[in-house]
């Protein structure tokens, strides 16, 4: 064991998108443990497209990382020693632990012991068993609620998120399309992932893409996107739709704020009903959500996929794929 703790620590905030500048490698002595902590090795940090907001002076949901903070980020690490008893060792413990190689837990900064059921990699506890399938799933069954039959638009739908709500729409037996970035990705939602069609947003040609591929207008966007995307899918919104305003991705690295959608006024014409949600809010059904996407998982009705960056001196480079559609997937770090 290396008696070294490597740790991202925020260094300036980006006004774009994150450089080398943005962030500072520190070294320091791996923590010594007191009583009622636990110290965990992490194996895995999620790189999540909401990392990028957390490092923004304004506070979102949670407050803004502070300058000389270890980086927030969702992650799993194992028991390497214990004066805790919640936390053997061994055991795998999932929280915000942060850009680091090891994370203390403890009452005041706690994590959760998860299950390790052979066959099922680790890293799907940090995507479709984990915050992604409850976000893709809160959003698409509770706020869009597809009926049968109905069409449904899910964009950035080759990334962890959309990849997981296009597919329980198609369980829940809507017509769906997918919005992603390039051929590759549009084969694989209509390939594996069994989409009824997907629409290339690079394309010149998206906007008449996106009409031929919804002939009936759209019923639910699940919107990832926001900016063009979002705007050339409230053009085609039918009456009493339903928007799951789960990201903006698009804006995330902008510095202005990005203007409101044109079609913004078809929303009022359509009787549309939208909603925002955090995920956090949700945290208290992951343990029933994830038990139904792994049970679909098994069916061979939920497909999944990884995008594995080795390495955690590779965090503040990894987690610009997110922003230049280099994932497929989940994203995460190995250590
Ligand atoms: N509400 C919540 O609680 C909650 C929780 C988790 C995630 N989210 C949101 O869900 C969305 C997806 O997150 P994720 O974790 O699943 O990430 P992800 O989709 O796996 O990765 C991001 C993807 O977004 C696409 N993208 C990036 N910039 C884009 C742009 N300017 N225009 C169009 N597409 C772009 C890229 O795919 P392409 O190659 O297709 O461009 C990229 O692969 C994000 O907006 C995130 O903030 C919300």
């Amino acid at each position: 064991m290396s008696n070294t703790n490597r740790r991202f620590l925020l260094r300036e905030r980006p006004t774009g998108r994150i450089e080398p500048s943005t962030f500072e490698l520190s070294e320091e002595p791996v923590p010594e443990i007191g009583d009622g902590e636990a110290l965990l090795r992490m194996e895995y940090i999620s790189l999540d497209p909401t990392n990028r907001m957390w490092i923004n002076e304004t506070p979102t949901y949670l407050p803004p990382v502070a300058i000389g903070e270890v980086m927030r980020a969702v992650g799993i690490g194992r028991v390497d020693a214990s004066r805790q008893e919640g936390y053997p060792e061994g055991a795998l413990v999932q929280g915000l632990l942060g850009w680091q190689e090891y994370a203390v837990v403890s009452d005041a900064m706690p994590g959760f012991v998860m299950p390790e059921a052979e066959g099922i990699p680790v890293s799907t506890y940090l995507g479709v068993l984990g915050q992604n399938g409850l976000t893709a799933y809160v959003g698409m069954h509770d706020i869009g609620a597809p009926k049968e039959g109905e069409t449904v638009v899910v964009s950035a739908a080759a990334g962890a998120v959309g990849s997981v709500a296009a597919q329980i729409a198609k369980i829940m037996g809507a017509r769906v399309v997918g919005i992603a970035g390039g051929p590759e990705k549009c084969a694989w939602l209509t390939g594996e992932l069994g989409l009824d069609a997907a629409v290339d947003y690079k394309a010149p040609d998206f906007r008449a893409q996106l009409a031929a591929a919804t002939p009936d207008g759209i019923d639910v966007d699940f919107e990832n996107v926001g900016g063009e995307i979002m705007d050339a899918v409230f053009a085609r919104l039918n009456v009493h739709s339903r928007v799951a305003l789960c990201g903006l991705i698009s804006g995330y690295n902008a510095e202005e704020p990005p203007p409101g959608p044109r079609a913004f006024g078809n929303l009022l014409i359509q009787r549309t009903k939208l909603q925002g949600y955090i995920v956090l809010d949700h945290f208290h059904r992951i343990g029933e959500v994830s038990e139904i996407l792994a049970g679909w998982m098994a069916e061979g009705r939920l497909h999944n996929r990884e995008t594995v960056v080795e390495g955690f001196e590779q965090l503040p480079t990894a987690i610009n794929m997110l922003f230049d559609g280099a994932n497929t997937g989940k994203l995460v770090v190995r250590l």
